[in-house]
């Protein structure tokens, strides 16, 4: 034991010493996950893409998935029902990384994060949701378009 007295930590006992540090360590750590459930459901924020449906036979039936290609960042759209669609990122608000579609939903290869069909998380790596867009349908053309 020093025999410092102004040195930082001076008459704090290993004990104490030891306590504080484990509870700098966390919030350091909860600081470093801003929110603690770690990401944002930010999206990108230009995309204006037109979808022919016709294109995509998933779109088909309500229920069905479909990833969307040209949109320059990936997006997959949701049949909500017979005339609703619903768009979302498919960048994972954890890290980043590209979700893919999985059963009735979608789910991050990197650390498992699911999501159901309305982009809400469902389970694994605990994070946001996925970001959604605007869709606007225009049945008489069979297209809808996406929007930030
Ligand atoms: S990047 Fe971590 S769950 Fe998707």
């Amino acid at each position: 034991m020093s025999d410092c007295t102004n040195c930082p930590g001076a008459g704090v006992n290993r004990r104490e010493f030891l306590a504080t540090s484990s509870a700098l360590a966390i919030t350091a750590v909860l600081a470093a996950c801003g929110d603690g459930i770690g990401g944002s459901a930010t999206g990108p924020s230009n995309v204006n893409a037109t979808v022919t449906l016709a294109n995509y036979a998933t779109l088909g039936t309500v229920g069905g998935i479909a990833v969307i290609s040209g949109a320059g960042t990936p997006i997959a759209v949701v049949r909500a029902s017979t005339t609703q669609y619903r768009a979302f990122s498919l960048i994972c608000p954890h890290q980043g990384t590209t979700v893919a579609i999985s059963g009735t939903g979608f789910r991050c290869p990197n650390h498992g994060a699911t999501f159901n069909a309305s982009g809400a998380w469902t389970g694994g790596q605990r994070t946001n949701g996925l970001f959604e867009f605007t869709v606007a349908s225009n049945a008489t053309a069979g297209t809808i378009t996406i929007s930030s």
